[in-house]
């Protein structure tokens, strides 16, 4: 069974990342096939910074392998480095409806928040280019948050039409979701999803954020002027961190209730901050030895490009030949 994943090497990768993501990928690896993409183009569909780009591309990978991507058991690359993954999107973009891209939500949500002038055509069409990085490599199950969810039904959807209108090429892949931790939200404000692009202190725990910043953030997050500790999805401020606490311990929520009957908010606080800063700690000091020399990490990505890139174009030129491309 093949497993691929993607990430965008925009901005700091946070905890939400790590739940939602990341570190179900490395739980995974031992069972599946594993291929795990950066997704630069992806990154482009809103404006990035040349030197800020560049140097979050080594961010994102030394991060995946300091959170124990192993590079010799899964394939890691950049999209960009693969050109199959945007001439499978041109292709897909002519059986792809449009009505069925505008009903994405993150992009209503974007293009609504920027206004149509401002929002590039590639920011609509990001799905495809998802669709495009799954399909390439014949992948049954997507490990994805919450928020991917809808866009790799999509693909599902991509994949069926392309089966109808060409012959069967395509599997259908299914998304893998986290029973918990699918969805982070903000520690500020806890209605909204943890997100890169909020910057306000406080916001979100970044992986390579000191024990310090940790603390304070913890100690300030949103709860409420309730009392007891419980996983109540009414109170989400306090089930946010719950489940915070439930993801970095592996206890039972029984457990965890239990544990905190009777006993105050800062108590809990100092606590799940202890057990974050914990918690990141192996893989903040993994991530500094593998920064020491960046042409380590360059020369993982370019094995990893190598590995990838026939298993993506063997499945370019077999959709070319049943469409009747030469
Ligand atoms: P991206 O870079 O926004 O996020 C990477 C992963 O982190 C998850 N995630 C979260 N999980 C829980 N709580 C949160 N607050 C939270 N924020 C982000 C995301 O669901 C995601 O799994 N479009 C994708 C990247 C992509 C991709 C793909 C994924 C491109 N091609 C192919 C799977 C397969 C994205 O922007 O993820």
């Amino acid at each position: 069974m093949i497993l691929l994943s993607g990430i965008q090497p925009t901005g700091r990768l946070h905890i939400g990342n790590y739940l939602g993501a990341i570190k179900n990928w490395q739980e995974f690896q031992n069972k599946y096939t594993s291929i795990f993409c950066v997704v630069d183009y992806h990154a482009i569909t809103v404006y990035q910074d040349p030197k800020e780009l560049k140097q979050n591309i080594y961010e994102t990978t030394a991060l995946l392998f300091a959170a124990g991507i192993d590079p010799k058991q899964s394939t890691v690359f950049v999209q960009s480095h693969i050109s199959a993954h945007t001439e499978l999107t041109w292709i897909i973009n002519c059986i792809t409806p449009m009505g069925w891209l505008e009903r994405m939500t993150q992009f209503k949500d974007k293009s609504q928040k920027q206004g149509k002038e401002r929002v590039g055509v590639g920011l609509f069409d990001y799905p495809a280019l998802m669709a495009s990085d799954i399909l390439l490599y014949n992948t049954d199950v997507v490990p994805v948050g919450e928020d991917q969810k809808q866009h790799v039904e999509l693909t599902r959807d991509i994949a069926g039409r392309f089966n109808k209108l060409y012959g069967k090429i395509f599997k259908l892949p299914k998304a893998i979701i986290p029973e918990t931790g699918a969805r982070i939200m903000g520690l500020d404000d806890p209605d909204k999803k943890m997100s890169k692009s909020d910057e306000t202190y406080g916001h979100a725990i970044y992986l390579l954020d000191s024990p310090d910043d940790i603390r304070k953030k913890i100690m300030r997050a949103t709860t409420d002027s309730l009392k007891d500790i419980r996983f109540d999805k009414k109170r989400p401020g306090i089930y946010n961190l719950l489940t915070l606490y439930e993801r970095f311990t592996g206890d039972s929520r029984k457990a965890i209730e239990k544990r905190f009957q009777g006993k105050g908010y800062a108590e809990f606080k100092q606590e799940l901050a202890d057990i974050i800063v914990e918690g990141l700690r192996p893989l903040q000091n993994k991530y500094k030895e593998l920064t020491v020399d960046k042409s380590y990490i360059e020369s993982l990505l370019k094995q990893g490009a190598d590995k990838a890139r026939p298993l993506a174009e063997k499945t370019l030129q077999l959709v070319k030949n049943k469409m009747g491309l030469l």
